[in-house]
């Protein structure tokens, strides 16, 4: 059975209609073409596929496209103003080496930025803590922590 729905996907309108059955990450993946939201598990576990709706981090393979009617959704490419210049927790990741294949890259920023909004000078434990729902397969944690901890400082300035 196909639904309408509308809301913003980093800052743009969208209106379409999906089955009633299409999860938020397919909807963003296949018919928006933002492919930076990845699926690592499709069962809630990785966090590969987060995005924030209504500023909150939420995984996007735990939620039909139709519950999102009416948010405001950003996936990882709403985050840099532009091409050349990214957000400082991007920033971040690449200076402090906080990844290495990148898979859980975007989820990883994207649960970094709802620990932030919440908490922005965030200790090592509150760091690991925040993140406990995104896991790295390459084990990069250490670097992981590095990387949002000087995010949260840059974005601070
Ligand atoms: S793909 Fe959604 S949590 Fe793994
Ligand atoms: S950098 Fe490879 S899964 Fe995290």
């Amino acid at each position: 059975m196909p639904v309408r729905l509308s809301m913003t996907v980093n800052g743009k309108a969208v209106a379409a209609e999906v089955a009633s059955r299409t999860l938020l990450v397919d909807f963003l993946r296949d018919q928006l073409r933002l492919t930076g939201t990845h699926i690592g598990c499709d069962t809630a576990q990785c966090g590969a596929c987060t995005v924030h709706i209504d500023g909150r981090a939420v995984k996007s393979c735990n939620m039909l496209a139709a519950q999102a009617d009416g948010a405001k959704v950003t996936t990882i490419e709403g985050l840099a103003d532009s091409e050349e210049k990214m957000h400082p927790m991007q920033s971040a990741f690449r200076d402090h080496h906080g990844l290495q294949c990148g898979y859980c890259t975007p989820g990883m920023i994207m649960s970094a930025l709802d620990l932030v909004a919440r908490n922005p000078d965030p200790d090592e434990a509150q760091i690991r803590d925040g993140l406990e729902g995104n896991l790295c397969r390459c084990t990069g944690y250490h670097n992981i922590v590095k990387a949002v901890k000087a995010g949260a400082a840059a974005m601070k300035k």
